[in-house]
């Protein structure tokens, strides 16, 4: 009932149009009892009754009453359809909707392939019901009605005993569709399954090739489709049981009436055309009968995928933001983070971090992988929510911004690059699709990646390949640099934005980002101690905690971790004393060679 409910309110726009297709609908099935008795008239009138004035009359009736049939089936089914169609459209595009608002926590869960089905097998559950469904439990219900009341009518004796076996009939045809449920769920099911298991190979097929694994995932797949192939049969199996059956005894029906039928014609209770009318409804009559199953399945589907369509609409998956939320005009990049413990589950990531970046500062992060370091920055564009401690921009709790404020004024390159499948320049200008060509061109020179793009096919129009495939690792880095750079926000996140790269480039990557850094606070985490080393604040980050803080030459002096890996970095070039090689270079302000 719900699940009507909710679905009313999206055909509540087109009210109207509904209302008048399930008249029209209405009026075809009335159209359609016309007929058996035109025909019985014909038989007993004209065959029998030799009034061959009729013949033309009846005749013309007929066909007036098949043709305008024709012309109402026409107009509902079409209509049914477009109604569908803008049902789904509407449904669809709130689910898509609801998806795009969704938090980051949502899709660390949330399958992939699961979405998908959502997005297409579950809608077409709906679908289906709306154009096939719908009509058919009407029309079914009001010529099961209409058509008794005609038999009854007729000969009340005769309708008994051709309905004896509709009781039969209909135990059987839920019977089936009970079966046939369990068949199609477990259908569903498997095809989930079938799709995710196709979905993982070929966004895999990279991995699968470089360990020649194809004998052994076509070996997989070989397992998984047979179980398709199993569990489709099991439905077959069923439809060719009962098919027969119901058709069996939806003969007996027709059986009872032309042996008892044929006995009250004889002792003339009554006529022959009579008896042929009957034939005709009582055909109408087994028809929905025997469709039960098929339509119970489809009320079944639509309620299961309802169900599933409406949850998903009903989760509330966003980040909860406050009515009132902060939302300043200008936005400095004052950043704070305030014994900000952290955890995914159980799983403590980040533990009583507090760090102070004033508008301007650099700050940078190092640590092992799986320290914590991406989770850090994650916190300042609120991707996730710490549970202690809290995160302040501009002095104000990230909760309390405006979400897409506080986004918009964050500059983010991301550890892993995305690049969508779209020409080179937009998705450069993906965050910011107003800017100019010229201001295109100067942030993919600024990421050092103007060169490379000048040299493809298109240049700027190039588009990339699906999931970035044409460029490489340090390139698609590049392009993601060039699209953080464009946004100009106040606060710049760079997650090991240069790992792909090579020295080289890196080391002219620097010089950009150098300048771009100026007057902007900016999170670098980063491996290389030539990335770090100019960063007013250098944190050490150990399995969630920090371990060591300050600049480069503080650091040194602590002879601690971050001397280490600096002392890693520089063999070879390193003499004696490290501190007194450094005490020279800032004298002479050389430039390390990272
Ligand atoms: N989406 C996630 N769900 C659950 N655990 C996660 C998720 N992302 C990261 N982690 C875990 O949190 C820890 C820190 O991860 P991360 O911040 O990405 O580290 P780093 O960037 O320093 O390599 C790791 O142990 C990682 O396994
Ligand atoms: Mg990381």
């Amino acid at each position: 009932m719900d699940i009507i409910k909710r679905l009313w309110t999206y055909i509540r726009p087109f009210k109207v149009q509904f209302i008048l297709t399930t008249i029209v609908l209405l009026a075809a099935v009335g159209v359609g009892m016309i007929n058996p008795y035109l025909i019985g008239l014909l038989i007993d009138r004209v065959i029998k009754g030799g009034q061959l004035h009729l013949l033309r009359l009846l005749t013309t009736g007929l066909v007036i009453a098949s043709v305008v049939g024709s012309v109402l089936q026409y107009t509902h089914s079409y209509s049914f359809e477009d109604l569908s169609q803008k049902i789904v459209f509407s449904i669809r595009h709130d689910m898509y909707r609801h998806l795009q608002s969704a938090s980051f926590s949502f899709y660390d869960e949330a399958h992939t392939g699961e979405l998908m089905s959502r997005l297409t097998g579950d809608l077409e559950g709906v679908r289906s019901f709306m154009v096939g469904g719908f009509p058919t439990l009407i029309s079914s219900m009001v010529t099961f009605i209409g058509v008794t009341a005609i038999l009854f009518n007729m000969n009340t004796k005769l309708t008994l005993m051709c309905l004896s076996f509709s009781p039969l009939l209909a135990i059987t045809a839920i019977s089936f569709e009970r079966k046939m449920e369990r068949a199609h769920s477990d259908i569903r099911h498997q095809m989930a399954a079938f799709n995710r298991f196709i979905q993982e190979n070929i966004t895999g097929i990279r991995v699968v090739k470089a360990f020649a694994r194809e004998k052994y995932e076509v070996e997989r797949f070989r397992a998984e489709n047979d179980e398709v192939y199993k569990k489709n049969m099991v439905a077959g199996l069923l439809r060719s049981r009962f098919g027969p059956l119901l058709e069996l005894l939806s003969s007996m029906s027709v059986v009872a009436l032309i042996s008892y039928g044929g006995w009250l014609v004889m002792r003339g209770e009554i006529t022959v055309g009579m008896m042929v009318a009957f034939n005709g409804y009582l055909w109408s009559l087994i028809w929905p009968m025997r469709n039960l199953g098929t339509l119970l399945d489809m009320v079944g589907w639509v309620i299961s995928s309802g169900q599933r369509i409406f949850d998903l609409l009903d989760t509330d998956v966003a980040m909860p933001v406050k009515p009132d939320a902060y939302k300043p005009d200008k936005v400095r990049g004052d950043v704070r983070f305030e014994n900000v413990t952290f955890r995914y589950g159980n799983d403590v990531v980040l533990e009583d971090i507090n760090i102070d970046a004033p508008a301007g500062k650099k700050v940078a992060i190092m640590g092992a992988t799986g320290a914590g370091k991406t989770s850090i920055v994650n916190l300042i564009c609120r991707f996730y929510d710490p549970q202690k401690g809290r995160v302040l921009v501009d002095h104000v709790d990230v909760r309390d911004w405006d979400l897409k404020t506080l986004r918009r004024n964050v500059s983010v390159v991301m550890q892993e690059t995305f690049l969508f499948s779209d020409t080179i320049a937009n998705n450069i200008a993906y965050g910011n699709d107003n800017a100019p060509m010229d201001e295109i061109i100067a942030a993919a020179k600024a990421a050092c990646a103007h060169d490379f793009i000048m040299e493809m096919p298109e240049g700027y129009n190039t588009v990339v390949g699906e999931r970035g495939v044409g460029l490489s690792g340090g390139q698609k880095q590049r392009i993601a640099i060039a699209r953080a750079l464009l946004i100009n926000a106040p606060i710049l996140i760079l997650d090991d934005a240069t790992s792909n790269v090579d020295m080289e480039t890196e080391h002219e990557i620097q010089q950009a980002l150098k300048r771009l850094m100026t007057g902007r606070t900016t999170f670098i985490i980063a491996h290389r101690i030539s990335a770090v080393k100019d960063a007013d604040e250098i944190v050490i980050l150990e399995k969630g905690r920090i371990v060591e803080r300050g600049n480069h030459d503080q650091l040194l002096e602590m002879k601690g971790v971050y001397y280490d890996i600096f002392k890693d970095q520089y063999k070879g070039l390193v003499v004696e004393d490290i501190t007194q090689e450094l005490a020279r270079d800032k004298e002479d302000g050389a430039v390390w060679l990272g």
